[in-house]
């Protein structure tokens, strides 16, 4: 009869999407982060598309994307260069324990997860130097966490 075909259906969708999320977890053996950010395993960062060599990479006329990952106490790569008149995101997330990244002066400012990849795009206009800091307390080095951006 009709109730058993939909309690059959309702089964079949919660096995379904059940091994979705499974497949999801367990396939994921190279991360692509997408736009909203994405989730990363911190311990495999080596395998991570981006992070594997943290760093900046152009992607169009006046577009960057800068990978960066935190861990006690410093971003790599601890030097940011990018021309000014454009526009750079930010993909940003630890290799250890939960740290700040705040690019100071500008209104970039997220916190830093292990496996959890922050988004921030900022647009860069003028030339200009800016310190990179660790805002949330990640340990006895915390105050000493920072990276430079240069804006040239
Ligand atoms: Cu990293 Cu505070």
């Amino acid at each position: 009869n009709y109730e058993k075909l939909w309690l059959g259906a309702s089964l079949l969708l919660i096995v379904g999407f059940i091994s979705t999320i499974v497949y999801g977890a367990a396939g994921a053996g190279v991360t692509m982060v997408n736009d909203e950010g994405g989730h990363v395993n911190p311990n495999n960062l080596g395998n991570t598309s981006g992070f594997d060599d943290p760093g900046v990479t152009k992607i169009g006329p006046s577009e960057y994307e800068v990978h960066v990952a935190a861990l006690r106490f410093a971003f790599q790569p601890g030097t940011i260069e990018v021309p000014a008149n454009s526009t750079v995101t930010f993909y940003v997330t630890s290799r250890d324990v939960i740290h700040g990244f705040q690019i100071v002066g500008t209104n970039a400012n997220t916190m830093v997860i292990p496996g959890e990849v922050s988004k921030i795009t900022v647009n860069f206009d003028e030339p200009g130097e800016y310190g990179i800091v660790c805002h949330e307390y990640c340990g006895a080095g915390h105050h000493s966490m920072a990276a430079e951006l240069l804006v040239k």
